[in-house]
């Protein structure tokens, strides 16, 4: 029944404990928070367990400085496990309350989340819970559906209540500039050696025991051959190749995009964008459709700009997901528990 804590993928409702330790119920919680998506899956968060509280911590140690110098992605991706265990806790009763720190005081502590009794979970809570595990970053093409506006719709009033603009594309001409937007930072990106040896370190193969990371499998090639994948990242220059790739997968395997944006641009923005990215892909999950994400151009300085004008944003863009219909790939790995406590 523990096996989560070895595999937090094995979380399932039964599981959750239900005798008096607080915390064996707060290492379940922290299981669904590791489920949630992460740059290049580096997991880059560790917990603390306080009397009836869990208190998120950046590790920077697990910061991708090339492609994310200011740890904005870091930061949102410990926002998306803050909201991933926001979602777990009010499953089972507890009313989270998330207080933000000071940034000011310690800078790697980023939030505490008190766990007081509430109300028990609605349905709706329930389904939320429900596609934790379901949840998966998909980067092969996507089928059309009639559920995407509707379910698009619903996304933007979710990451409105964390003041999270969410702007649904389906348009096709302002699809096909956001294209040449993807295209031009995939060729910057990878022109440079520096970005190439950092993708390069996180692809790692799920079958040689890695535990982070993005395994060949989720690349599109067998997940043996990660390390040649990692060897062909790190010494070609694949951006026109990528840029191809991805273009066609817009034009051809992209029913909507949608930008998630904000108007302030620092730590609390980008820990509630993270929180707002959970809600969302948890939405999109429960609704049967998929996602992954084109963030190159937001990443990129001078393109970001750019991003906001073909959306017509007055806001920061932070995140540029695809969102279509798709089955549904292999989990990405995960780290043990005893790895993400501090
Ligand atoms: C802030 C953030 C940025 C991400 N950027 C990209 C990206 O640019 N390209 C991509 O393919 N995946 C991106 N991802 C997805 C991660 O690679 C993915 O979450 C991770 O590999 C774990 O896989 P999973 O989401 O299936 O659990 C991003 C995720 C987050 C949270």
């Amino acid at each position: 029944m523990t096996d989560y804590l070895d595999d937090p993928w094995r979380v399932s409702v039964d599981a959750f404990p239900t005798g008096d330790d607080w915390s064996e119920k707060a290492l379940y919680l922290i299981a669904c928070a590791s489920l949630a998506p992460s740059g290049h899956n580096t997991q880059p968060w560790l917990f603390d367990i306080g009397d009836d509280w869990i208190d998120l911590y950046a590790d920077r140690r697990r910061a991708l400085p090339v492609i994310d110098p200011d740890d904005r992605e870091l930061i949102m991706s410990c926002g998306a496990a803050l909201g991933t265990l926001e979602i777990a806790a009010r499953r089972f009763g507890y009313s989270p309350q998330v207080e933000f720190c000071d940034s000011g005081e310690d800078s790697d502590r980023l939030a505490r989340v008190h766990l007081a009794p509430g109300e028990p979970a609605d349905d709706e809570e329930q389904s939320f819970f429900a596609a934790i595990t379901r949840r998966r970053t998909d980067r092969g093409p996507f089928r059309n559906s009639e559920r995407i506006g509707p379910s698009l719709e619903a996304c933007r009033s979710l990451a409105g209540r964390f003041g999270v603009d969410l702007k649904p594309v389906l348009a096709a001409d302002t699809k096909q500039a956001i294209a040449e937007l993807v295209g031009e930072a995939n060729r910057l990106q990878f022109e440079d050696p520096r970005f190439r040896r950092e993708l390069a370190a996180w692809i790692h193969s799920r079958r040689l025991g890695s535990r982070d990371g993005i395994s060949g499998h989720a690349l599109g090639m067998p997940d043996l051959l990660s390390p040649i994948g990692r060897l062909v990242v790190r010494t070609f220059d694949l951006g026109d190749g990528v840029a191809a790739d991805d273009q066609r997968k817009i034009e051809e395997g992209s029913p909507a995009l949608s930008v998630l944006s904000t108007h302030a641009d620092e730590r609390d923005a980008w820990l509630s964008s993270g929180r707002a990215l959970a809600r969302v892909l948890l939405h999109l999950t429960r609704d049967g459709l998929s996602h992954s994400y084109l963030n190159q151009p937001i990443e990129v300085d001078e393109l970001r700009p750019r991003v906001a004008e073909a959306v017509d944003l007055k806001g920061h863009p932070q995140l540029l997901l695809r969102v279509g219909k798709a089955g549904q790939p292999k989990p990405s790995m995960r780290r043990p528990l005893a790895d993400l406590i501090c």
